[in-house]
Protein backbone atom coordinates (compact mmCIF):
# COMPACT_ATOMS: atom_id res chain seq x y z
CA UNK A 1 0.00 0.00 0.00
CA UNK A 2 1.46 3.19 -1.19
CA UNK A 3 1.90 5.51 1.87
CA UNK A 4 0.10 9.51 1.92
CA UNK A 5 2.95 11.98 1.80
CA UNK A 6 2.60 14.86 4.24
CA UNK A 7 3.61 17.35 2.08
CA UNK A 8 2.04 20.66 2.83
CA UNK A 9 0.19 18.36 6.14
CA UNK A 10 -2.49 20.59 7.68
CA UNK A 11 -4.24 19.13 10.66
CA UNK A 12 -7.10 20.25 12.57
CA UNK A 13 -6.69 23.53 14.12
CA UNK A 14 -6.40 23.12 17.79
CA UNK A 15 -7.91 26.11 20.01
CA UNK A 16 -5.02 25.69 22.92
CA UNK A 17 -2.13 23.21 22.07
CA UNK A 18 -1.48 21.14 25.16
CA UNK A 19 2.76 20.24 25.56
CA UNK A 20 4.64 17.82 27.29
CA UNK A 21 8.00 18.18 27.45
CA UNK A 22 10.80 15.32 27.56
CA UNK A 23 14.12 15.71 28.71
CA UNK A 24 14.44 18.94 31.28
CA UNK A 25 18.19 19.60 30.81
CA UNK A 26 19.31 22.92 29.39
CA UNK A 27 17.73 23.86 26.44
CA UNK A 28 14.39 23.01 27.62
CA UNK A 29 14.23 24.41 30.73
CA UNK A 30 14.53 27.69 28.25
CA UNK A 31 11.89 26.11 26.30
CA UNK A 32 9.32 25.79 29.46
CA UNK A 33 10.76 29.71 29.74
CA UNK A 34 9.26 30.46 26.18
CA UNK A 35 6.30 28.03 25.97
CA UNK A 36 4.30 29.64 29.11
CA UNK A 37 4.61 33.14 27.25
CA UNK A 38 3.28 31.85 24.16
CA UNK A 39 -0.78 32.48 23.72
CA UNK A 40 -2.57 29.29 23.31
CA UNK A 41 -0.61 27.09 24.89
CA UNK A 42 -0.83 24.99 28.06
CA UNK A 43 2.21 22.75 29.34
CA UNK A 44 0.72 19.51 30.81
CA UNK A 45 3.27 17.38 31.78
CA UNK A 46 6.85 16.57 32.27
CA UNK A 47 9.54 13.87 31.88
CA UNK A 48 13.22 13.80 33.21
CA UNK A 49 15.11 11.22 34.50
CA UNK A 50 16.87 13.22 36.80
CA UNK A 51 13.94 14.43 39.50
CA UNK A 52 15.69 17.58 40.38
CA UNK A 53 15.39 18.76 36.55
CA UNK A 54 11.67 18.38 36.73
CA UNK A 55 11.47 20.06 40.11
CA UNK A 56 13.50 22.86 38.64
CA UNK A 57 11.22 22.65 35.31
CA UNK A 58 7.89 22.47 37.84
CA UNK A 59 9.37 25.71 39.68
CA UNK A 60 9.25 28.24 36.24
CA UNK A 61 5.69 27.17 36.12
CA UNK A 62 5.22 28.33 39.74
CA UNK A 63 6.95 31.75 38.76
CA UNK A 64 4.58 32.64 36.50
CA UNK A 65 1.15 31.51 39.12
CA UNK A 66 0.74 28.50 37.07
CA UNK A 67 -0.17 24.87 38.82
CA UNK A 68 2.09 22.10 38.70
CA UNK A 69 2.01 19.62 36.18
CA UNK A 70 2.02 15.92 35.77
CA UNK A 71 5.53 14.77 36.11
CA UNK A 72 7.24 11.25 35.16
CA UNK A 73 10.98 9.63 35.93
CA UNK A 74 12.46 6.57 35.44
CA UNK A 75 13.48 4.75 32.13
CA UNK A 76 10.86 4.46 30.49
CA UNK A 77 8.67 7.63 32.10
CA UNK A 78 8.82 9.19 28.62
CA UNK A 79 6.80 6.60 27.04
CA UNK A 80 3.64 7.43 29.29
CA UNK A 81 4.45 10.93 28.92
CA UNK A 82 3.34 10.37 25.45
CA UNK A 83 0.31 8.36 26.49
CA UNK A 84 -1.27 10.86 28.65
CA UNK A 85 -4.82 11.82 27.03
CA UNK A 86 -4.65 15.63 27.37
CA UNK A 87 -1.29 16.66 25.71
CA UNK A 88 -1.10 17.55 21.74
CA UNK A 89 2.47 18.38 21.13
CA UNK A 90 5.29 16.20 22.32
CA UNK A 91 8.18 18.68 22.75
CA UNK A 92 11.77 16.57 22.49
CA UNK A 93 14.85 17.58 24.42
CA UNK A 94 16.98 14.68 24.97
CA UNK A 95 20.66 13.95 23.81
CA UNK A 96 20.68 12.86 19.97
CA UNK A 97 20.26 9.06 20.28
CA UNK A 98 17.07 9.45 21.81
CA UNK A 99 15.39 11.71 19.37
CA UNK A 100 13.52 9.41 17.18
CA UNK A 101 12.70 6.42 19.39
CA UNK A 102 10.68 9.47 21.13
CA UNK A 103 9.78 11.17 18.32
CA UNK A 104 8.40 8.13 16.65
CA UNK A 105 6.49 6.91 19.86
CA UNK A 106 4.78 10.27 20.33
CA UNK A 107 3.33 9.94 16.91
CA UNK A 108 2.25 6.50 17.55
CA UNK A 109 0.49 7.86 20.26
CA UNK A 110 -1.92 10.24 18.42
CA UNK A 111 0.70 13.45 19.02
CA UNK A 112 2.46 15.41 17.14
CA UNK A 113 6.24 15.56 17.85
CA UNK A 114 8.78 18.29 18.09
CA UNK A 115 12.49 17.32 17.83
CA UNK A 116 15.65 18.94 19.14
CA UNK A 117 18.45 19.17 16.16
CA UNK A 118 19.41 16.37 14.91
CA UNK A 119 15.99 14.64 14.74
CA UNK A 120 18.28 11.77 13.56
CA UNK A 121 21.44 10.24 13.62
CA UNK A 122 21.15 7.34 10.90
CA UNK A 123 19.59 7.40 7.85
CA UNK A 124 17.67 4.40 8.94
CA UNK A 125 16.42 6.67 11.56
CA UNK A 126 15.00 9.49 9.54
CA UNK A 127 13.08 7.03 7.17
CA UNK A 128 11.88 5.77 10.36
CA UNK A 129 10.31 9.75 11.01
CA UNK A 130 9.41 9.77 7.41
CA UNK A 131 7.57 6.55 7.24
CA UNK A 132 5.74 7.09 10.62
CA UNK A 133 4.55 10.51 9.84
CA UNK A 134 2.84 9.32 6.78
CA UNK A 135 1.10 6.50 8.83
CA UNK A 136 0.39 8.34 11.70
CA UNK A 137 -0.13 11.82 9.41
CA UNK A 138 1.32 13.44 12.09
CA UNK A 139 3.25 16.60 12.24
CA UNK A 140 7.16 16.02 13.20
CA UNK A 141 9.29 19.19 12.97
CA UNK A 142 12.82 19.64 14.07
CA UNK A 143 13.73 22.29 16.13
CA UNK A 144 16.54 24.25 13.83
CA UNK A 145 16.34 27.30 15.43
CA UNK A 146 18.79 29.05 13.20
CA UNK A 147 16.24 29.23 10.25
CA UNK A 148 14.51 31.82 12.32
CA UNK A 149 17.79 33.86 13.53
CA UNK A 150 16.91 37.36 11.82
CA UNK A 151 19.78 37.81 9.11
CA UNK A 152 18.47 34.20 7.58
CA UNK A 153 14.84 35.03 7.47
CA UNK A 154 15.71 38.09 5.98
CA UNK A 155 18.05 37.13 3.18
CA UNK A 156 15.29 34.34 2.45
CA UNK A 157 12.82 36.94 2.25
CA UNK A 158 15.08 39.10 -0.60
CA UNK A 159 15.57 35.38 -2.27
CA UNK A 160 12.10 34.95 -2.78
CA UNK A 161 12.38 38.31 -4.25
CA UNK A 162 14.73 37.66 -6.65
CA UNK A 163 17.28 40.24 -5.39
CA UNK A 164 19.85 37.62 -5.67
CA UNK A 165 18.99 36.35 -8.91
CA UNK A 166 19.22 32.00 -9.22
CA UNK A 167 21.29 31.03 -6.08
CA UNK A 168 24.16 28.69 -7.64
CA UNK A 169 26.03 28.30 -4.44
CA UNK A 170 25.27 28.62 -0.66
CA UNK A 171 27.80 28.11 2.45
CA UNK A 172 27.09 27.21 6.40
CA UNK A 173 28.52 26.05 9.17
CA UNK A 174 28.21 24.99 12.64
CA UNK A 175 31.64 26.25 14.09
CA UNK A 176 31.61 27.21 17.85
CA UNK A 177 34.56 26.46 20.23
CA UNK A 178 32.70 24.09 22.34
CA UNK A 179 35.64 22.48 24.24
CA UNK A 180 35.33 24.19 27.59
CA UNK A 181 31.32 23.38 28.00
CA UNK A 182 31.76 20.21 26.40
CA UNK A 183 34.19 18.60 29.04
CA UNK A 184 33.46 21.01 32.36
CA UNK A 185 29.64 19.13 31.31
CA UNK A 186 29.00 22.69 31.79
CA UNK A 187 25.72 22.64 33.62
CA UNK A 188 26.33 19.81 35.77
CA UNK A 189 22.84 18.46 34.80
CA UNK A 190 23.92 15.69 32.11
CA UNK A 191 23.38 12.05 33.59
CA UNK A 192 26.01 11.46 31.60
CA UNK A 193 28.24 13.33 28.64
CA UNK A 194 26.36 12.05 26.00
CA UNK A 195 28.37 14.42 23.00
CA UNK A 196 31.67 12.97 24.27
CA UNK A 197 30.37 9.13 23.97
CA UNK A 198 28.64 9.79 20.06
CA UNK A 199 32.26 11.84 19.16
CA UNK A 200 34.39 9.09 20.93
CA UNK A 201 32.34 6.25 18.41
CA UNK A 202 31.46 8.93 15.39
CA UNK A 203 33.32 10.92 12.69
CA UNK A 204 31.77 13.38 10.13
CA UNK A 205 29.81 16.21 10.73
CA UNK A 206 27.40 14.90 13.76
CA UNK A 207 25.83 18.50 13.68
CA UNK A 208 24.83 19.61 10.53
CA UNK A 209 21.53 21.39 10.59
CA UNK A 210 22.63 24.95 12.29
CA UNK A 211 24.35 25.73 8.99
CA UNK A 212 22.39 23.41 6.31
CA UNK A 213 19.12 24.11 7.42
CA UNK A 214 18.81 27.82 6.36
CA UNK A 215 20.89 27.35 3.13
CA UNK A 216 18.20 24.25 2.05
CA UNK A 217 15.58 26.64 2.94
CA UNK A 218 16.87 29.27 0.43
CA UNK A 219 17.82 26.56 -2.00
CA UNK A 220 14.18 25.21 -2.20
CA UNK A 221 15.42 22.03 -1.06
CA UNK A 222 12.24 19.76 -1.78
CA UNK A 223 10.45 22.56 -2.97
CA UNK A 224 12.16 22.14 -6.71
CA UNK A 225 15.07 21.21 -6.23
CA UNK A 226 17.17 18.22 -3.69
CA UNK A 227 20.31 17.43 -2.35
CA UNK A 228 21.61 15.04 -4.87
CA UNK A 229 25.25 13.55 -3.35
CA UNK A 230 27.90 14.64 -0.87
CA UNK A 231 31.65 14.34 -0.58
CA UNK A 232 33.21 14.78 3.65
CA UNK A 233 36.58 15.37 4.50
CA UNK A 234 37.38 15.85 8.22
CA UNK A 235 40.77 16.30 10.06
CA UNK A 236 42.31 14.20 12.28
CA UNK A 237 40.77 14.52 15.97
CA UNK A 238 43.31 16.50 18.29
CA UNK A 239 41.81 19.65 20.00
CA UNK A 240 39.45 18.14 22.59
CA UNK A 241 41.61 15.97 24.26
CA UNK A 242 44.57 18.37 24.01
CA UNK A 243 42.71 20.78 25.61
CA UNK A 244 41.56 18.63 28.36
CA UNK A 245 44.63 17.29 29.38
CA UNK A 246 45.96 20.98 29.52
CA UNK A 247 42.84 21.96 31.75
CA UNK A 248 42.59 19.38 33.68
CA UNK A 249 45.83 17.65 33.67
CA UNK A 250 46.90 14.27 31.71
CA UNK A 251 45.45 11.64 34.40
CA UNK A 252 42.49 13.63 35.02
CA UNK A 253 39.42 11.51 34.45
CA UNK A 254 37.94 14.49 31.83
CA UNK A 255 41.13 13.75 29.46
CA UNK A 256 40.36 9.98 29.69
CA UNK A 257 38.45 9.60 26.14
CA UNK A 258 39.87 9.02 22.95
CA UNK A 259 37.69 11.03 20.21
CA UNK A 260 37.57 9.46 16.84
CA UNK A 261 35.35 13.14 15.76
CA UNK A 262 38.04 15.20 13.24
CA UNK A 263 38.38 18.40 14.38
CA UNK A 264 37.42 20.30 10.79
CA UNK A 265 34.97 18.89 8.91
CA UNK A 266 34.33 20.34 5.59
CA UNK A 267 31.51 18.69 3.17
CA UNK A 268 30.77 19.57 -0.13
CA UNK A 269 27.03 18.95 -0.95
CA UNK A 270 25.81 18.92 -5.28
CA UNK A 271 21.41 19.49 -6.24
CA UNK A 272 20.06 17.70 -8.73
CA UNK A 273 19.50 21.38 -10.49
CA UNK A 274 23.44 21.84 -10.20
CA UNK A 275 23.59 24.05 -7.31
CA UNK A 276 26.62 23.69 -4.52
CA UNK A 277 26.38 23.63 -0.82
CA UNK A 278 29.92 24.09 0.94
CA UNK A 279 29.16 23.32 5.29
CA UNK A 280 31.64 22.88 7.91
CA UNK A 281 31.74 21.94 11.34
CA UNK A 282 34.08 22.54 14.25
CA UNK A 283 33.52 22.52 18.12
CA UNK A 284 36.97 21.41 19.13
CA UNK A 285 39.75 24.78 18.18
CA UNK A 286 40.03 28.07 19.10
CA UNK A 287 37.81 29.64 16.74
CA UNK A 288 35.22 32.98 17.05
CA UNK A 289 32.12 31.88 16.11
CA UNK A 290 30.74 31.57 12.63
CA UNK A 291 28.01 29.98 10.70
CA UNK A 292 28.81 31.74 7.49
CA UNK A 293 25.66 31.90 5.84
CA UNK A 294 26.70 33.15 2.65
CA UNK A 295 24.70 32.89 -0.46
CA UNK A 296 26.06 33.05 -4.09
CA UNK A 297 23.30 34.15 -6.74
CA UNK A 298 23.52 35.29 -10.59
CA UNK A 299 22.85 38.94 -9.08
CA UNK A 300 23.88 39.13 -5.89
CA UNK A 301 25.99 38.08 -2.90
CA UNK A 302 25.52 38.01 0.86
CA UNK A 303 27.43 37.14 3.54
CA UNK A 304 26.78 37.12 6.99
CA UNK A 305 29.85 35.65 9.66
CA UNK A 306 32.07 37.33 10.32
CA UNK A 307 30.24 40.62 9.50
CA UNK A 308 26.68 41.30 7.32
CA UNK A 309 28.00 41.70 3.48
CA UNK A 310 25.88 41.97 1.10
CA UNK A 311 27.08 43.16 -2.86
CA UNK A 312 24.95 43.44 -5.68
CA UNK A 313 25.50 43.17 -9.92
CA UNK A 314 26.77 45.62 -11.51
CA UNK A 315 28.40 47.17 -8.49
CA UNK A 316 29.91 43.57 -6.87
CA UNK A 317 33.16 44.87 -6.20
CA UNK A 318 32.45 46.70 -3.79
CA UNK A 319 29.85 45.73 -0.76
CA UNK A 320 27.35 47.93 0.59
CA UNK A 321 28.39 50.35 3.50
CA UNK A 322 27.13 49.40 6.68
CA UNK A 323 24.38 52.10 6.90
CA UNK A 324 23.36 50.50 3.48
CA UNK A 325 23.68 46.94 4.62
CA UNK A 326 21.09 48.04 7.41
CA UNK A 327 19.12 50.19 5.52
CA UNK A 328 18.94 47.11 3.17
CA UNK A 329 17.88 44.73 6.03
CA UNK A 330 15.50 46.99 7.76
CA UNK A 331 13.49 47.23 4.10
CA UNK A 332 13.42 43.38 3.46
CA UNK A 333 12.50 42.83 7.54
CA UNK A 334 10.74 38.91 7.33
CA UNK A 335 7.34 39.54 8.32
CA UNK A 336 7.70 37.01 11.26
CA UNK A 337 10.03 39.15 12.55
CA UNK A 338 7.94 42.51 12.21
CA UNK A 339 4.98 39.91 14.06
CA UNK A 340 6.71 39.10 17.00
CA UNK A 341 11.00 40.74 16.88
CA UNK A 342 10.07 43.30 20.07
CA UNK A 343 8.39 40.47 22.05
CA UNK A 344 11.18 38.23 21.06
CA UNK A 345 13.62 40.41 22.02
CA UNK A 346 12.41 41.14 25.26
CA UNK A 347 11.73 37.95 26.28
CA UNK A 348 14.70 36.03 24.72
CA UNK A 349 17.37 38.62 23.93
CA UNK A 350 20.00 37.54 21.47
CA UNK A 351 17.63 34.35 21.71
CA UNK A 352 14.89 35.66 19.82
CA UNK A 353 15.10 33.11 16.98
CA UNK A 354 14.23 30.14 19.76
CA UNK A 355 10.64 32.49 20.47
CA UNK A 356 10.47 32.82 17.02
CA UNK A 357 10.28 29.25 16.07
CA UNK A 358 8.39 28.26 18.92
CA UNK A 359 5.42 30.94 18.30
CA UNK A 360 5.36 29.69 14.35
CA UNK A 361 4.97 26.55 16.05
CA UNK A 362 2.00 26.91 17.99
CA UNK A 363 0.48 29.54 15.87
CA UNK A 364 0.29 27.17 12.94
CA UNK A 365 -0.81 24.29 14.76
CA UNK A 366 -3.54 26.58 16.52
CA UNK A 367 -4.39 27.59 12.66
CA UNK A 368 -4.44 24.26 11.18
CA UNK A 369 -1.43 25.02 8.67
CA UNK A 370 1.57 23.19 7.56
CA UNK A 371 4.22 23.85 9.39
CA UNK A 372 7.28 25.67 8.16
CA UNK A 373 9.56 22.92 8.41
CA UNK A 374 8.09 19.42 7.30
CA UNK A 375 9.65 15.94 8.39
CA UNK A 376 11.26 16.02 4.85
CA UNK A 377 13.16 18.93 6.43
CA UNK A 378 14.46 16.99 9.30
CA UNK A 379 15.50 13.94 7.64
CA UNK A 380 17.49 15.61 4.60
CA UNK A 381 18.97 18.09 7.34
CA UNK A 382 19.69 14.95 9.56
CA UNK A 383 20.78 12.23 7.40
CA UNK A 384 24.09 13.84 6.98
CA UNK A 385 24.89 13.11 10.50
CA UNK A 386 25.65 9.56 9.17
CA UNK A 387 26.27 10.28 5.74
CA UNK A 388 29.12 12.33 6.11
CA UNK A 389 30.63 9.64 8.57
CA UNK A 390 30.61 7.24 5.55
CA UNK A 391 32.30 9.63 2.89
CA UNK A 392 34.76 10.45 5.75
CA UNK A 393 35.99 6.64 6.50
CA UNK A 394 35.67 5.40 2.66
CA UNK A 395 38.28 8.22 1.57
CA UNK A 396 35.66 11.00 0.77
CA UNK A 397 34.13 9.06 -1.32
CA UNK A 398 30.95 10.46 -3.12
CA UNK A 399 27.95 9.37 -1.14
CA UNK A 400 23.88 9.00 -2.31
CA UNK A 401 21.71 10.79 -0.42
CA UNK A 402 18.04 9.55 0.06
CA UNK A 403 15.03 11.17 -1.60
CA UNK A 404 13.13 10.89 1.47
CA UNK A 405 9.76 12.84 -0.58
CA UNK A 406 9.78 9.34 -2.80
CA UNK A 407 9.79 11.65 -6.11
CA UNK A 408 7.96 14.05 -4.79
CA UNK A 409 10.51 16.96 -4.30
CA UNK A 410 9.60 19.20 -7.37
CA UNK A 411 6.23 19.40 -6.81
N1 LIG B 1 19.03 24.46 18.82
C1 LIG B 1 19.97 24.85 19.64
O1 LIG B 1 20.48 25.97 19.55
C2 LIG B 1 20.42 23.93 20.73
C3 LIG B 1 21.21 24.39 21.78
C4 LIG B 1 21.56 23.50 22.78
C5 LIG B 1 21.15 22.19 22.72
N2 LIG B 1 20.38 21.77 21.67
C6 LIG B 1 19.94 20.37 21.58
O2 LIG B 1 19.02 20.12 22.64
C7 LIG B 1 19.18 18.80 23.11
C8 LIG B 1 19.42 18.81 24.60
O3 LIG B 1 20.60 19.52 24.89
P1 LIG B 1 20.92 20.01 26.36
O4 LIG B 1 22.14 20.83 26.27
O5 LIG B 1 19.71 20.58 26.98
O6 LIG B 1 21.29 18.62 27.05
P2 LIG B 1 21.10 18.20 28.56
O7 LIG B 1 21.92 17.00 28.75
O8 LIG B 1 21.28 19.39 29.44
O9 LIG B 1 19.55 17.82 28.64
C9 LIG B 1 19.04 16.57 28.24
C10 LIG B 1 18.03 16.14 29.28
O10 LIG B 1 17.41 14.94 28.86
C11 LIG B 1 17.25 14.10 29.98
N3 LIG B 1 17.09 12.73 29.52
C12 LIG B 1 18.02 11.95 28.91
N4 LIG B 1 17.49 10.74 28.62
C13 LIG B 1 16.19 10.78 29.04
C14 LIG B 1 15.13 9.83 29.03
N5 LIG B 1 15.27 8.60 28.54
N6 LIG B 1 13.94 10.21 29.55
C15 LIG B 1 13.77 11.45 30.07
N7 LIG B 1 14.75 12.38 30.11
C16 LIG B 1 15.95 12.05 29.61
C17 LIG B 1 18.52 14.33 30.82
O11 LIG B 1 18.38 13.93 32.14
C18 LIG B 1 18.68 15.85 30.66
O12 LIG B 1 17.99 16.56 31.66
C19 LIG B 1 20.30 18.20 22.28
O13 LIG B 1 19.77 17.48 21.23
C20 LIG B 1 21.07 19.38 21.77
O14 LIG B 1 21.72 19.12 20.56
C21 LIG B 1 20.01 22.61 20.69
Amino acid sequence: MEQKNVLKLSCPPLDEVRIGIIGLGVRAKRAVHRLINIEGTRINGFCDIVPSNTEEAQRILKDKGLQPVKEYCGENGWKSLCEQKDIDLIYICTDWESHTPMAVYAMECGKHAAVEIPAATTVSECWQLVNTAERTQKHCIMLENCCYDSFELTTLHMAQQGLFGEILHAEGAYIHDLRDRILSNEFGKRLSNWQIRFNTLHNGNPYPTHGLGPICQLLNIHRGDRMKSLVSMSTKPVGMNLYAKEVYGEDSPEAQFDHKLGDMNTTLIRTENGKTILLQYNVSNPRPYNRIHLINGTKGYAQKYPVNQFAFSPHSEQVLSPEQTNELLAKYEHPFLKETGRKAIDLCGERARDYIMDYRLIHCLRNGLPLDMDVYDAAEWSCLVELTEISVNNDSHPVEIPDFTRGRWNQ
